[in-house]
């Protein structure tokens, strides 16, 4: 493979790395084979590759788009001499990110949490120097109670919504960003199938907007989700966007747990070859805690999800005879610990 180094000169990349009064705050995450999952796929001679975003300075893939609105929004406020306050309700990690960004970029964050959070998710936002606020029982009514809170604080310019807002996709595009750069200098082949999980839709918005970037609308794609929080599932089921049930909302996976995912999402997929998948919330944890022992990297269950597919071969079925690069998204997440996933699979039905 011929060895360039130039990427596309409009690419998000480009655009963050120059603004250099405000550097992103995520990283390049490594792209790396994982021996263990590619001896599973030794029969169609294929290889599987991970973006490792488990391994940003928040624990999650949140950070790029994060980052990205935030040194955005305090620039706006910079410039008509106000503060700035971030506002974040979240599952989890996009709290975390807001909260690191709120303490690399100096400014004061809240971030509103539904109950079902574990202690030490909050803890690690804490710790970040945010406040927290416990309200509701799913991702939904903590983000009612942000919205009334940014404006009861007169700042719903900083309130960050996290998983729906064009800085946001544009951030997590940065990832394609990185991989087609990889691609040029010969790290690896361009993916034949590219899969990762699925919540409100953020993530999928900028990785399919990044591959639109550099024209690789063809490779096929897999989206998972679990049973409980499968709303872009039903929504290609029913053909139209479509939202959960409340009680449809049955996960333990929390941080994929949202009633719908954002109308962009359900919009730009109508222009890939998708595929979506459901696994258990049982699968997603057994494939964290296998993950864990075999490339030494703990990730949550929303991105165990993901890694299940791998593991249990669904995907054999639907590969084509020609994939031999399958690149899956390590998209990381804090809310966990090894003593957490087996508590959890005491509890899950086999
Ligand atoms: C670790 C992890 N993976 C995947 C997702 C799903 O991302 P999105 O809501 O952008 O679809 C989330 C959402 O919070 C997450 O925290």
């Amino acid at each position: 493979m011929g060895l360039k180094t130039t990427i596309s000169p409009d690419s998000s990349f480009d655009k963050i790395i120059n603004t250099k009064t405000s550097p992103p705050l995520h990283i390049n995450s490594p792209m790396l084979e994982s021996l263990a999952l590619s001896k599973l796929f030794k029969e169609e001679n294929a290889k599987v590759w991970m973006k490792v975003d488990a391994l940003q300075p928040s624990g999650s893939f949140k950070i790029r788009g994060v980052g990205l609105l935030c040194n955005q929004l305090l620039k706006e406020k910079k410039s008509k001499n106000e503060e700035a306050h971030f506002i974040c309700s979240s599952g989890g990690n996009a709290g975390k990110s807001v909260a690191y960004a709120g303490r690399k970029l100096n400014v004061k964050t809240t971030i509103v949490l539904p109950n079902t959070i574990p202690e030490a998710t909050i803890e690690k936002i804490k710790d970040e120097g945010a406040n927290v606020i416990v309200h509701g029982t799913i991702w939904d009514e903590a983000n009612t109670f942000a919205l009334e809170l940014a404006e009861k604080e007169g700042c719903t310019d900083c309130y960050i919504h996290p998983f729906d807002h064009p800085l946001l996709w544009e951030g997590h595009s940065t990832m394609i960003d990185e991989i087609y750069q990889d691609v040029q200098n010969g790290v690896c082949e361009k993916p034949d199938v590219i899969l990762f999980s699925v919540g409100g839709g953020g993530m999928m918005i900028g990785i399919l907007q990044g591959l639109d970037r550099y024209g690789w609308n063809d490779i096929p794609i897999v989206t998972v989700e679990t049973v409980g929080s499968h709303s872009f599932w039903k929504s290609f089921q029913e053909k139209q966007l479509t939202k959960l049930d409340v009680s449809e909302v049955t996960s333990v996976i929390k941080t994929l747990s949202t009633r719908s995912v954002c109308s962009e999402a359900w919009e730009i997929s109508k222009r890939f070859n998708i595929k979506p998948i459901l696994v258990t919330d049982r699968d997603a944890v057994d494939a964290c805690l296998k993950f864990v022992d075999d490339e030494r990297i703990l990730v949550e269950p929303s991105c165990g999800a993901t890694l299940s597919v791998l593991y249990s071969k669904k995907l054999s079925t639907l590969l084509d005879i020609n994939s031999k690069n399958i690149l899956t998204i390590v998209c990381g997440g804090n809310g966990t610990s090894i003593l957490q996933l087996n508590d959890l699979l005491q509890t899950l039905p086999k």
